[in-house]
């Protein structure tokens, strides 16, 4: 007997691009930080979509709305919690539409269809042995969402009253006594290590570096808790099992990244091309543990593939400080006097992955006359004008055939030569 086995190309999909920002937290309303990795990460498919016309892109962002972080929010601000979480959830949705983030996802962790995803991920972990109950004691940071270790903190003087921070974050740390469940990382070292031994894993590499040199320097990497009582954190979503304990808010919020593509549902998964492993985690170096250590650690644990590729950007400042509300040096997009436009083009321009930008409303204003309306503008009215082009046509963008001349030979050529001009240039 024949099987009629019908052609692989009619029923193999291509495999879509999968891309994400991270999911922010709706304790504030956004600033430009939040925009910026929602900017990077929209041009990072446009340019996937230029280059790549055939490819289906999964582009997929959200709000982190679980913990302890949030219900203090709520409580400031007088709301009941998910009032509070739609309005602020609301505020980036809509910040991303006016800035023309063209994201195809946007996930809510207080959705029903991530809380089962989590208890299926958490359930998998148990299954395997990955999680176990222990009493733990340690400083916990309600800003981070983390414990911290007590080689990690100091103590520090903050108006008058002597405290202990984070060294990493400066955030105010308490010391938690209470029973958790652990999660197993410590067997994850060799793993992690080998996987970011991959080429590109990480960019710009010296976050690889970084995450190389804290999984070898640290002589023992502890397993972490991922679970607090729900006595102390209601707003969360409970574990399976054992109501008493609510899932810890970065496994909740990490697991966000496989509720987009339709997890644990394989008929929806299926659907939508199987984009796993995630071809790009964009995040802000402030999450890079999260994302470089916890997060791949996660999913090798529940038996998928980490992510392809982490890229990992700096900060931006303001007055050359970090932006706090205390200090007031927060910019929101929306208070921003220029068009939409002119911020997103300051963004990308003037910031680079690997160090610190700093903004300010005269440099936002500098490079929107001299390189938006000037050069680029000046380039777009002389393409119109009546002598060069009568007719005042325009070509519509081939993008297939852009597609093609980037992989050509003269092409190939000239983008080399392009790359190796710096170091052959004479230097002044
Ligand atoms: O950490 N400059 O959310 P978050 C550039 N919910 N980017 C910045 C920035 C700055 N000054 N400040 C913030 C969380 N960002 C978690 C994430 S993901 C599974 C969970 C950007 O609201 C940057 O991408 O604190 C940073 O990593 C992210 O916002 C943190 O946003
Ligand atoms: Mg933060």
């Amino acid at each position: 007997m024949r099987l009629n086995i019908p052609l692989l190309s009619s029923v193999v999909q291509r495999r879509p691009f999968y891309i994400t920002t991270p999911i922010f937290y709706v304790n504030a309303a956004p600033h430009i930080g939040h925009l910026y990795s929602a900017v990077v990460a929209d041009a990072i498919q446009r340019f996937e979509k230029l280059t790549n016309p055939d490819c289906n892109i999964i582009f997929s962002t959200g709000t982190d709305e679980h913990g302890t972080k949030i219900q203090q929010a709520a409580a400031k601000n007088n709301l009941p919690l998910p009032d509070y979480c739609t309005n602020l959830s609301q505020e980036y949705r809509d910040l991303f539409k006016d800035f023309n983030v063209d994201f195809t996802d946007f996930i809510r962790t207080t959705d029903e269809k991530h809380k089962i995803a989590v208890q299926h991920f958490w359930k998998k972990l148990m299954k395997k042995d990955y999680i176990y109950k222990a009493n733990y004691s340690g400083w916990y940071s309600v800003n981070d969402e983390s414990f911290v270790p007590e080689t990690h903190t100091k103590d520090e003087i903050i108006d008058g009253e002597k405290v202990r921070v984070s060294v990493e974050s400066g955030h105010r740390v308490d010391w938690t006594e209470e029973t958790n469940y652990m999660f197993r990382l410590s067997a994850f070292k060799t793993h992690l290590l080998e996987w970011l031994k991959t080429d590109g894993v990480i960019t710009p590499q010296k976050y690889q570096k970084q995450l190389q040199e804290w999984l070898q320097n640290e002589v023992y990497i502890p397993d972490i808790s991922v679970s607090r009582p729900s006595s102390r954190v209601h707003w969360a979503i409970p574990v399976p099992g054992d109501p008493d304990q609510s899932v810890y808010v970065w496994l909740d919020a990490l697991v966000n990244y496989l509720t987009a593509i339709g997890y644990p549902d394989e008929d929806a998964m299926i659907a939508r091309g199987r984009p796993w492993p995630a071809d790009v985690h964009v995040i802000g170096k402030d999450i890079l543990k999260f994302h470089g250590i916890y997060w791949p650690a996660f999913l090798m644990a529940a038996s998928w593939p980490p992510p392809r590729r982490l890229v990992c950007h700096a900060h931006w400042t303001v007055a050359a400080a970090k932006m706090s509300k205390s200090r007031g040096n927060v910019v929101r997009p929306r208070h921003v006097r220029l068009a939409p436009p002119a911020l997103r083009y300051l963004l990308l321009r003037e910031a680079t992955m690997a160090a610190d930008a700093n903004y300010s409303e005269t440099k936002l204003i500098n490079v929107s006359n001299s390189e938006l309306a000037d050069t680029l503008g000046n380039l777009a009215s002389r393409c119109c004008g009546a002598a060069l082009n009568p007719r005042g046509e325009f070509p519509p963008l081939h993008a297939r055939e852009l597609a093609l001349c980037g992989r050509d030979d003269v092409t190939a050529r000239l983008r080399d030569s392009v790359e190796r001009l710096p170091g052959e240039a004479p230097s002044l």
